[in-house]
């Protein structure tokens, strides 16, 4: 059992709260925001006090604020050399968090999503990916990457989800408006794509091109569809879109 402190109570941290208090450990949020800091409070037990209180109880530290405010909220907080801290916060580099956490040293930065709570979430980690193992193993699996660049491009894939949300979106739109059925639309089209996917085998490079491959033959449906995506562009606006995500991410 460790003693993990939060800094940063909001959307992401609440679910990471959630898995480690249901793994045992000790959990320590600050008070912003009081709407989720007192709901895991009253769901969890949690303590919940101001940011330097939240270090001191903390072997572990969380950081999950938002990454404009990050510099103006840890600048006064004092950590510990023996403290070991997860930062989860998108284009705040390692060297940053070097000098904001001195003298702390221990570090992992991760991309977590809210669905980790149940299980099934990639993290890419860069630093101390054993912690990170430690912690979120064997239900959401640790992927280490080289160095930042790297992690930075899997925070641009990561925002690959909404987009094909938003895709998958528009196809249960247009579907629904052809059977006036929205929710046997939506219904449909998740179960779709999720019963699918769940029946791919992880880890192999060349999948995803060979289940398309199986499926978009010669006539088929399946190969209008892709060729159609491909010649009207949607594979050229993906990769324009990682790429100005990968930029804004440099620093
Ligand atoms: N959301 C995701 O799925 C996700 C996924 C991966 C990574 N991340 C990263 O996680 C970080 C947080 O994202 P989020 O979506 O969880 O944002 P969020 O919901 O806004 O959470 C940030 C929290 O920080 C609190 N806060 C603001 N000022 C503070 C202060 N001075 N002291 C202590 N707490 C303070 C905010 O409270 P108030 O609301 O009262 O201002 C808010 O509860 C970002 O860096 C983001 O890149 C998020």
């Amino acid at each position: 059992m460790s003693r993990i402190g939060i800094i940063g109570t909001g959307h992401i941290a609440a679910p990471i709260a959630r898995l480690m208090a249901s793994k045992g450990h000790d959990i320590h949020v600050t008070e912003r925001n009081t709407q989720v800091s007192s709901a895991l409070q009253a769901e969890l037990g949690v303590s919940v006090g101001p940011p330097q209180e939240v270090i001191d109880a903390s072997d572990i530290v969380f950081l999950c604020l938002r990454p404009h405010i990050a510099e103006d909220v840890l600048t006064p907080l004092r950590f510990r050399a023996d403290q070991r801290v997860v930062s989860v916060m998108a284009a705040v580099s390692r060297s940053q968090l070097v000098a904001l956490c001195a003298p702390a040293s221990d570090f992992v930065q991760t991309i977590p999503l809210g669905f980790l709570q149940t299980g099934g979430c990639p993290l890419a980690a860069y630093g101390n990916d054993r912690l990170l193992a430690e912690l979120f193993e064997p239900e959401n699996p640790v992927v280490k990457v080289a160095d930042e660049t790297a992690l930075n491009a899997h925070f641009a894939i990561c925002a690959m989800v909404p987009g094909v949300l938003d895709l998958m979106a528009t196809g249960s739109k247009w579907l629904s408006e052809q059977t006036g059925d929205m929710d046997g639309a939506e219904f449909y089209t998740t179960q779709l794509m999720s019963g699918f996917l769940a029946t791919m085998q992880k880890g192999h490079s060349g999948q995803l091109a060979a289940e398309r491959d199986a499926l978009a033959t010669e006539g088929t449906l399946s190969l209008q569809m892709t060729d159609t995506l491909q010649s009207e562009g949607a594979h050229d606006a993906l990769r324009s879109a990682l790429t100005a995500i990968g930029k804004r991410l440099e620093t």
